[in-house]
């Protein structure tokens, strides 16, 4: 077969393996997923013989039932479904471009496909652990409905580039959901930040008292966090929006596959340039981590100041009602849950950042099956950060600002400390004396119980004659 021999890279061409002895994968082709065509896939009692699994050909014993359910994946992958049969639909479609598939084959596969998915969605699909992962969950029932045709589906195909391709069509899914909930929250944090405007507020350092700023200013702080957090995700889109099809199980296929069309049929901007790397590497969904945990981390500096702030000590805002919940024990009390939660959940999204870094680290090439838990950890911190920025892009524009105490605090605290400095440098003092001058000016009001605005003109007079009615 001279196909086998082709280079492995190549800009939209094979990446073939360069293998001397026939397809990677097994030679779907040739009849072998033996999941017999009236098995009904359920949970039963009576389990399928390991040679009757789609990979069973070489089995002779069936699975132990612990290494069974230890090795399943499906319990969680089957959230895959929706894009597994979109990768399906793109890879039977291009099959039949090329002439590996008949029209009338590959119409039947995207047919089947589609009512598979209807099943699915209507509840009506019985998962089955004996058949391991949504994939060959899937491809059974395709099988069980078209027989022979539903055999040919996997063709130049394996479940390492399968799986490689579903997480990435999820992710970018999920990216795109993610970016929209965060343009809410910042959309959210623009309406307030307009009509806080003009809204005095302390503004802190070492959590004491600086400087008067507005509470439209530190709301633009939180802002920006976010711009940046949404141009991290929009690069890291990039390199998740590859298409590793065509990888098979890490060398390549033998069959005449057009990839460039598969890309274009699922809307990748590219195509994986080298099969082992397109089968194994997972720095795309850690990459997406990173991004994730970094919106958290953000999100917990919003939450944590949403606590301070809402406390009686502070009271600068009050969180709408509906956001928070009250004690069982202190008729008072109306908890900032929510604020509390999402600082809370910062913390397994860290976790899950670190699981996928350890789980890729020192993996050999190509494709381990430790890969199989790179899912949990991308699908929990996609739900806990999208859960975190629906709830405070719900929450944001509902705050009620208590200007009037924002404003004393802000005058409280010798936040003006640095403008009287200020104003003396203008008047000709260098500002070290300056400095110097309102220090002493402070520590008099300190130990009067009076903030500088409450001491007399000519008081203040008496630490520099340059003070005056301005
Ligand atoms: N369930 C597997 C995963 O999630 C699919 C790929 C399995 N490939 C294999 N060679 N066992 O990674």
């Amino acid at each position: 077969m001279p196909g086998n021999a082709l280079p492995m890279t190549g800009r939209t061409g094979r990446i073939n393996g360069g293998m001397p002895g026939g397809p990677a994968d097994g030679a779907a082709l040739a009849g072998r997923p033996r999941v017999n065509d009236t098995i009904t896939i359920a949970d039963g009692p009576k389990p399928i013989m390991a040679n009757e699994k789609p990979w069973g050909g070489r089995f002779t014993e069936s699975t132990d039932a612990f290494v069974e359910a230890f090795t399943a994946s499906v319990g969680f992958d089957r959230r895959l479904y929706r894009h597994d049969i979109q990768g399906s639909i793109a890879h039977a479609t291009m099959l039949a471009h090329v002439g590996v598939l008949t029209t009338k084959e590959c119409d039947a596969i995207v047919q089947g496909l589609k009512e598979i998915e209807a099943e699915i969605d209507a509840g009506q699909f019985a998962w089955s652990t004996q058949l391991e992962d949504v994939h060959m969950n899937i491809e059974a029932r395709l099988t069980a409905r078209l027989g022979e045709t539903g055999k040919k589906l996997h063709t130049g195909r394996s479940r390492n580039d399968q799986v490689a391709t579903d997480l990435r069509l999820y992710l970018r899914d999920g990216i795109d959901a993610v970016c929209a909930e965060l343009g809410r929250l910042q959309q959210g944090l623009l309406q307030v930040a307009e009509r806080e405007a003009e809204t005095l507020m302390p503004g802190f350092t070492h959590l004491q008292v600086a400087q008067p700023v507005t509470f439209g200013h530190h709301l633009l702080a939180w802002f920006e966090m976010l711009v940046r957090d949404a141009a991290r995700l929009r690069d890291c889109r990039r390199r998740v929006n590859v298409l590793p099809l065509g990888a098979a199980a890490l060398a390549g296929t033998s069959f005449p596959i057009d990839r460039a069309y598969t890309a274009k049929l699922l809307g990748f901007e590219a195509v994986a340039e080298n099969s082992l790397d397109a089968v194994s590497d997972r720095d795309f969904a850690i990459e997406f981590a990173a991004a994730a945990a970094l919106i958290m981390m953000h999100l917990s500096r919003m939450a944590e100041e949403l606590v301070l702030w809402s406390s009686s000590q502070f009271g600068f805002i009050e969180l709408p009602d509906a956001f928070c919940t009250g004690s069982s024990i202190m008729p008072q009390k109306k908890n900032p849950d929510v604020p509390e939660l999402v600082r809370g959940k910062c913390g397994r999204v860290y976790g899950h950042l670190l699981a996928l870094l350890t789980l890729m680290k020192a993996q050999p090439l190509a494709y381990n099956k430790d890969n199989q838990e790179d899912k949990e950890p991308v699908f929990d911190a996609l739900d806990t950060v999208l859960a975190c920025l629906r709830a405070f892009a719900d929450m944001v524009p509902a705050l009620r600002v208590q200007r009037d105490a924002m404003a004393r605090a802000a005058r409280r605290g010798f936040s003006t400390a640095t403008d009287l400095a200020d104003y003396l440098v203008r008047k000709g003092l260098p500002f070290r004396d300056a400095h110097e001058v309102v220090g002493k000016a402070v520590r008099a009001g300190l130990d009067s119980g009076r903030d500088l605005a409450q001491m007399p003109l000519a008081e203040l007079r008496g630490f520099s004659p340059l003070i005056g009615e301005d």
